[in-house]
């Protein structure tokens, strides 16, 4: 139970590593965007460069997906209380709002993108930091021989 715990903590990390970089990729490409020289010929190949930023996004994006769902199975492996398997299950949900939002059409919708993605993280940094597996055992917490 100890290394799907332990596992569970690693995989959380790396989920924590992904959003920072699923941050960074979304403001290259808009920075790639708003940094091109005002005409047409620049504009257009700056959408050009921008989308390998927003393609590496999507594809980090898709990749998180992944991560949760091992996250929600090492859950189960480290028979955590419910509560734990059920948010790390709403952090799937989101992800799928995520992409829902992304897809609307309606910019002014598709903005509530952005203050998912503070959710995701918070709920992300409140699983992983909660349940880190890795913390020495004090005296008052130490299980029983
Ligand atoms: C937790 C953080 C985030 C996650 C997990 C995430 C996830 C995703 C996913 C999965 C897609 C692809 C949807 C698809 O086509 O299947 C996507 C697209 C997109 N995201 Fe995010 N996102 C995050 C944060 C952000 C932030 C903070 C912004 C902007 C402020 C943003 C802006 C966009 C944009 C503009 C697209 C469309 C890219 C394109 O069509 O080429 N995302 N996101």
């Amino acid at each position: 139970m100890s290394i799907f715990r332990k596992a569970y903590s690693v995989v959380g990390a790396i989920l924590m590593l992904q959003f920072l970089a699923q941050l960074y990729f979304i403001a290259a490409a808009i920075f790639t965007i708003v940094n091109a020289n005002d005409n047409a010929k620049d504009v257009y190949t700056a959408f050009k460069s921008a989308d390998n930023f927003a393609g590496l996004h999507t594809l980090n994006g898709d990749i998180i997906g992944l991560t949760i769902l091992v996250m929600i199975g090492l859950s189960f492996g480290s028979r955590y209380p419910w509560r734990t398997t059920i948010l790390t299950g709403v952090l799937f949900v989101l992800l799928v709002i995520q992409v829902l939002l992304a897809h609307t059409g309606i910019p002014a919708l598709s903005g509530l993108h952005g203050l998912n993605a503070l959710v995701m993280i918070g709920l992300g940094g409140f699983l992983t930091g909660r349940n880190w597996a890795f913390r020495p055992q004090t005296e008052g917490t130490a299980a029983a021989p």
